[in-house]
C-alpha cells in the first residue's frame, strides 16, 4: 500500500464550542457510542486501501478528530498549522510533537499568518497543483511559504458561504485531472480560475444536497472515494467516469462541520 494517513480516534470529540456554523446548533448534541462506531467504521475501510498512523487522543481537544487540519505534508517536510479560532491552537503542539517524534523536518508559517493544513491546501492529484481556499480560516499569504519550499503551482479560492468554510468542505480534486465542487461557495471570480484551469468534461459541479451532506469532503484514493453522502445522480456520474464510491456515513462528526477527508491527513500526497 501506497498511502498513509493520520487519523486521532474521537475518544475526546465533542461540539462543546461554535466555531462554524454547523456547530452553532448542535452544542452538547454528539452521541459519542456513535460517533465512536462510524469513526470505527471509516478506519476499517481506509485500512483496506491505505496504511493509518494514530495520534494519540487529548482531553480538551475535541476537534482534534480532524487531522486534516493538523498542517500539509510533502515528503519529508510538515507545514504546521497556526489556527485562525483560539479554540483549535491548543491542538498545534500535539501534531509538532508527532511530526516530530517521526522524523519530519518543520517548517513555520510567520506568526501572524493562519493556515489550516489540508483543510485549505489541497493537491490534484499527480501534478504540481496545489489548489488553496480563503476567506473564512487560511491567509493566502500562506502561499508564499508553500511556493518558495516546493516548486509548486498555487491556484487560490476564495470562500464565501460559512457553511463551507475550509476548501475540502466544496472542493475535491480528483484522479484524472478531474475536480468536484460546489459552485456556490465561491466568489465569482473563483470560479472563474476553476473554469480556466480545468476543461468542462473534468468539471463535477454538484448540487447543494449533496453539498450539504458533505459529498466533496471525500478521501480520494487514486479512483477511490469514500465519502458520508452522495444522491444516486451523483454517484451514477462518478461511477461512469471510472469512479468507485463507497458511502461511510459520519453524521456526529457533520455536528462539528467535518466529514470524511477531515478525519484523515494525507502523509503521502503528491
Ligand atoms: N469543528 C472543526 C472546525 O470548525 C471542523 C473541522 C473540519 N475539518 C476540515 N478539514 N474541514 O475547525
Amino acid at each position: 500500500m501506497n498511502s498513509q494517513f493520520l487519523m486521532c480516534p474521537p475518544d475526546y470529540f465533542g461540539v462543546e464550542y461554535s466555531i462554524n456554523p454547523w456547530m452553532t446548533h448542535n452544542l452538547g448534541c454528539v452521541d459519542t457510542d456513535n460517533a465512536k462506531k462510524q469513526w470505527h467504521s471509516l478506519f476499517e475501510t481506509l485500512s483496506k486501501f491505505a496504511n493509518i498512523e494514530l495520534l494519540k487522543p487529548r482531553p480538551h481537544v475535541p476537534d482534534m478528530v480532524f487531522t486534516a487540519n493538523a498542517g500539509l505534508v510533502r515528503k519529508e517536510l510538515f507545514i504546521p498549522s497556526h489556527f485562525q479560532h483560539l479554540e483549535r491552537r491548543q491542538e498545534e503542539t500535539h501534531f509538532r510533537k508527532w511530526f516530530l517524534r517521526m522524523g519530519y523536518r518543520l517548517k513555520d508559517l510567520a506568526d501572524s499568518v493562519r493556515f489550516e493544513g489540508e483543510g485549505d491546501a489541497l493537491f490534484q492529484p499527480g501534478s504540481n497543483l496545489l489548489w488553496m481556499g480563503y476567506g473564512f480560516r487560511t491567509d493566502p499569504q500562506s502561499q508564499d511559504l508553500l511556493k518558495k519550499l516546493f516548486s509548486l503551482r498555487i491556484i487560490t479560492l476564495q470562500l464565501v458561504d460559512p457553511r463551507f468554510y475550509h476548501l475540502d468542505t466544496c472542493f475535491c480534486p480528483l484522479s484524472g485531472g478531474r475536480v468536484m465542487y460546489y459552485p456556490k461557495a465561491f466568489s465569482v471570480d473563483s470560479l472563474q480560475s476553476i473554469k480556466e484551469n480545468i476543461p468542462a468534461q473534468n468539471r463535477i459541479e454538484i448540487s447543494e444536497e449533496d453539498a450539504i451532506h458533505f459529498a466533496c469532503n471525500a478521501i480520494t484514493i487514486e479512483n477511490n472515494l469514500i465519502l458520508n453522502h452522495a444522491s444516486p445522480t451523483l454517484i451514477d456520474r462518478l461511477q461512469s467516469l471510472g469512479y468507485r464510491v463507497i458511502l461511510k456515513p459520519v453524521g456526529e462528526f457533520l455536528k462539528a462541520g467535518g466529514g470524511n477527508k477531515c478525519l484523515a491527513l494525507s502523509l503521502t500526497s503528491n
